[in-house]
């Protein structure tokens, strides 16, 4: 696939079939992903990659500590309510994929469904916890470094057929992903990816997100034009 259409045609995928992934495929993708730019080449990142019984646990204690109503534990600085432009592009793209589902407004319980559906990663067959060296916490460098390598991991994921959508949802009760994972104490939970082959018959992976025009978001200067 040329890098174009790979980037224009990725998008979240929220629903999986069951086949595997296989550590090989996963090995490429990363090594793939390993590729990206950091500052000064400091390279900060560390994935851990939970498939089968490790991921099983770690969706059964989500659950239940969202079911026990145990407050969402992240372990970087998590944003608050999102607001103006932001809250309005946030809830569009939750009307969009609530309409593909055909999740009523008022549906409380298939709302709630489509929630704990996302504390389980979607029921992919894999999640790639995504962390930093603590020790660069308070650089914020760190988290954009992260954050680039992740985007090439989704790309290089959806170039070779596999769906995955980066998720704060998997790792809402970072103690539990951190126990079951065996992450280092020198390391930062910042993300997951849930990721998997896309199920075609899944409605919601078929919802395009909406984007600002380059106009709107790029001021050109110097063209003359
Ligand atoms: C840091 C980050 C966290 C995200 N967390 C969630 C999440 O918890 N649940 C979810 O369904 N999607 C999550 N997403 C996916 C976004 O909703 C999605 O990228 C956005 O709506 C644009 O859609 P697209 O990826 O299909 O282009 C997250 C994306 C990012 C980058």
């Amino acid at each position: 696939m040329q890098l174009d259409q790979v980037m224009n045609e990725r998008r979240s995928i929220r629903g999986f079939t069951k086949e595997p992934v296989t550590r090989k495929l996963l090995e490429d993708i990363i090594s793939l992903a390993n590729r990206a730019p950091s500052s000064m080449n400091t390279q900060p990142w560390h994935l851990h990659v939970l498939t089968g019984e490790p991921l099983e646990q770690v969706r059964e204690g989500n659950t239940k500590h969202m079911l026990e109503g145990v407050p969402p534990s992240r372990e970087i600085e998590d944003y608050a309510a999102y607001e103006g432009e932001h809250r309005k592009r946030q809830i569009e793209i939750a009307v969009q994929l609530f309409e593909a589902m055909g999740i009523e407004r008022h549906d409380a319980e298939r709302r709630q469904d489509w929630v704990m559906r996302g504390f389980r990663q979607f029921d992919a067959p894999v999640s790639i916890v995504v962390c930093f060296d603590r020790s660069l916490l308070d650089n914020t460098i760190a988290h954009f470094d992260t954050g680039a390598m992740t985007y090439g991991l989704v790309l290089a994921a959806w170039s070779k057929g596999l769906g995955a959508v980066i998720n704060g949802q998997g790792i809402m009760q970072s103690p539990v992903v951190r126990e079951v994972a065996n992450i280092p104490e020198d390391q930062v939970i910042l993300t997951c990816v849930a990721l998997g082959w896309p199920d075609e018959e899944f409605v919601a992976n078929s919802v395009v997100s909406r984007r600002r025009a380059t106009e709107n978001t790029t001021n050109f200067l110097g063209f003359g034009d």
